[in-house]
C-alpha cells in the first residue's frame, strides 16, 4: 500500500488528479478505463478536475464507468452519475460514447446484470475478471467501500461484477462492483479525507481484515491511499 499525506482535501484532490493524469500518461495510444466512486469526498476532485485540468486530460481515450450506483433517476441528488455530470463529466469534452452511466432508474437485478456485461465487453480480461486501469473507493465510517457494507462481506468474493446490494441503514437498493473485479484492477486508489475517517483508516493499515475497506486494502494487487492530514491522524 502507497500512502500519500496531504495537508487539505483540496489538496488531497490535486495530488490525486495529477497522479490520475501521470498515469494515463504511462501509455499515449491506450484507452483509459476508470470506474469513479460516488459519495460526497469525489465531489471535491470532480470540481478541480473540471476547473484546472480540463485542457490536459486526453478525453478521447478516458472511459469512464462507475464503482456503484444509487438506484434512483439520474437527476435525483443522490445519483453518483448526477454528481460527477454536474461537476465534471458534463463540463468537459469527454465523447458521450466513452461515458458508462449505471442506470440507477432501472430495475435493479436487470441492470446489474446488463452493466456486468457491458463492463465486461470494454475492458480487458485477466484471470477471468474484467480488469480496471484504476478503480477510485471512497471509505463509509462503518468500514464499507463500493457498496459493499459490512456483513455483506460474501460480495467480496461473489463471482458476478456487479450485484445488488441494500445500504443496512436507509435500506437503499444499490447497484455495487464486487471484492474480486476491485482486486482485479491495476490501480486501486481509496480518496479519503476528513477526521470521520480516522478510524477506518487506521483499520485498513492494521494486518487483522476488519470490513470490506479493509480487505480491499489488503488483498488488492496494488493499492494507494490519498489522504488528507485529518484522516491519516490514526497513521
Ligand atoms: C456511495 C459510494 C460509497 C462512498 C462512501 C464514502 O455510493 O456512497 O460509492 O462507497 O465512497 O460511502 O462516502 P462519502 O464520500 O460521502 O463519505
Amino acid at each position: 500500500m502507497e500512502t500519500f499525506i496531504y495537508p487539505s482535501p483540496l489538496e488531497t484532490a490535486r495530488g490525486l488528479v495529477l497522479h490520475l493524469l501521470e498515469q494515463m500518461s504511462h501509455d499515449a495510444e491506450e484507452v483509459f478505463h476508470i470506474a469513479l466512486s460516488g459519495g460526497s469526498t469525489p465531489a471535491l476532485m470532480f470540481d478541480l478536475w473540471a476547473k484546472e485540468y480540463k485542457e490536459v486530460t486526453p478525453w478521447e481515450r478516458v472511459k469512464i464507468y462507475w464503482v456503484d450506483e444509487r438506484c434512483v433517476p439520474p437527476e435525483s441528488a443522490d445519483s453518483n452519475y448526477g454528481l460527477a455530470y454536474s461537476l465534471l463529466l458534463g463540463l468537459v469534452p469527454i465523447p458521450a460514447r466513452n461515458v458508462f452511466r449505471i442506470r440507477g432508474e432501472a430495475p435493479p437485478l436487470e441492470e446489474a446484470e446488463r452493466y456486468s456485461a457491458l463492463v465486461e465487453e470494454q475492458l480487458p480480461r485477466q484471470d477471468g475478471y474484467p480488469v480496471f486501469d484504476v478503480v477510485i473507493l471512497g471509505a463509509g465510517d462503518d468500514g464499507h467501500t463500493s457498496s459493499i457494507f459490512p456483513g455483506q462481506e460474501d460480495l467480496l468474493s461473489s463471482d458476478k461484477i456487479y450485484v445488488v446490494s441494500h445500504h443496512p441503514v436507509s435500506g437503499q437498493t444499490r447497484i455495487a462492483l464486487t471484492g474480486r473485479p476491485i482486486l482485479a484492477a491495476k490501480n486501486v486508489i481509496f480518496l479519503i479525507t476528513g477526521e470521520k475517517k480516522a478510524k477506518v483508516v487506521e483499520k485498513m493499515y492494521q494486518p487483522e481484515l476488519d470490513g470490506p475497506a479493509s480487505y480491499v486494502a489488503h488483498q488488492a494487487r496494488h493499492v494507494e491511499l490519498f489522504l488528507d492530514e485529518e484522516a491519516a491522524t490514526g497513521l
